[in-house]
């Protein structure tokens, strides 16, 4: 152990910017060039493990907020949205990466990834599970203000927290959806429709879970939200 006199954390590594970071556990978790079947392997576990813990952060965010929503306090829940909805774009963008990849070459790296498929991805399944809480608090919110959906869009100006909120959850719905189609087409572009993945699933079965949306009424609102004001001019 080396301690210079401007290095202060215990551990193994030469600096404390290493010791803190454990950056050599961290670099150690990629495979190298003698286990490598394509040298693409390392474009591809860099991408899907910064997503992991991009998505790691972004769920710790979800739970946080939802503690803060239970307790009533929309604000504070407020200002950790978009570390979400920034984690999930940078998962998003980082798909750009993976196209990259040539096809051909994504065959040679698929042949090393045995029944690994996104389906188990710890960090999509996480963020997952946690967002729908946070529409259970919305619901319960506005119930507590006594208000409708609708008249919360209407009136939103008379409950600004409330309404910022119905629209961030729309926002993160909107950001996971992107994800979602996103992912869909670099899957086309990489192996195709008409194949099966990792683990036999039929690809056009992602085609599917592409009209997903976590808050559908927040969606339905705003037709509602066009009828009214229709059904108000005509009343005019
Ligand atoms: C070249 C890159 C990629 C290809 C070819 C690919 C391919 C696939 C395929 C074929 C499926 C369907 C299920 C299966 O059989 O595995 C799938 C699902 C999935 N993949 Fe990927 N994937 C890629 C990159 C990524 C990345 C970077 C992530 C980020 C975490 C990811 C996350 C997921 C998730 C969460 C699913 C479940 C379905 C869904 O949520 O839409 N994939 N992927």
């Amino acid at each position: 152990m080396s301690y210079g006199p401007d290095q202060i954390l215990k551990g193994a590594e030469g600096t404390d910017y290493e010791r803190y970071l454990r950056t050599s556990e961290l670099l150690s978790l990629q495979k190298g060039p003698d286990t490598w079947k394509h040298r693409d392997e390392l474009l591809f576990a860099v991408v899907h493990q910064s997503s992991e813990l991009w998505l790691k952060l972004c769920t710790a965010e979800a739970e946080q907020a939802l503690d803060y929503l239970k307790r009533d306090e929309i604000r504070p829940a407020l200002r950790l949205f978009p570390r979400m909805m920034l984690s999930i774009k940078y998962c998003h963008e980082a798909l750009d990466m993976l196209e990259q990849m040539s096809p051909w070459d994504y065959q040679q790296v698929r042949r090393a990834l045995g029944h690994g498929s996104g389906f188990d991805s710890p960090g999509m399944n996480s963020i997952r599970k946690a967002i729908p809480g946070l529409g259970i608090e919305f619901t319960r919110l506005l119930a507590k203000e006594n208000i409708e959906l609708l008249q919360l869009f209407v009136r939103h100006t008379e409950f600004e927290d409330l309404y910022l909120l119905a629209e961030a959850l729309v926002e993160l719905d909107e950001r996971m959806y992107l994800w979602r189609s996103r992912h869909f087409k670099l899957v086309e572009r990489s192996i195709g429709l008409k194949v099966s993945g990792t683990q036999g699933t039929p690809v056009e079965i992602l085609a599917r879970l592409n009209s997903f949306t976590f808050f559908p009424e927040l969606w339905d609102i705003r037709t509602e939200i066009t009828n009214y004001a229709v059904a108000q001019e005509g009343e005019n």
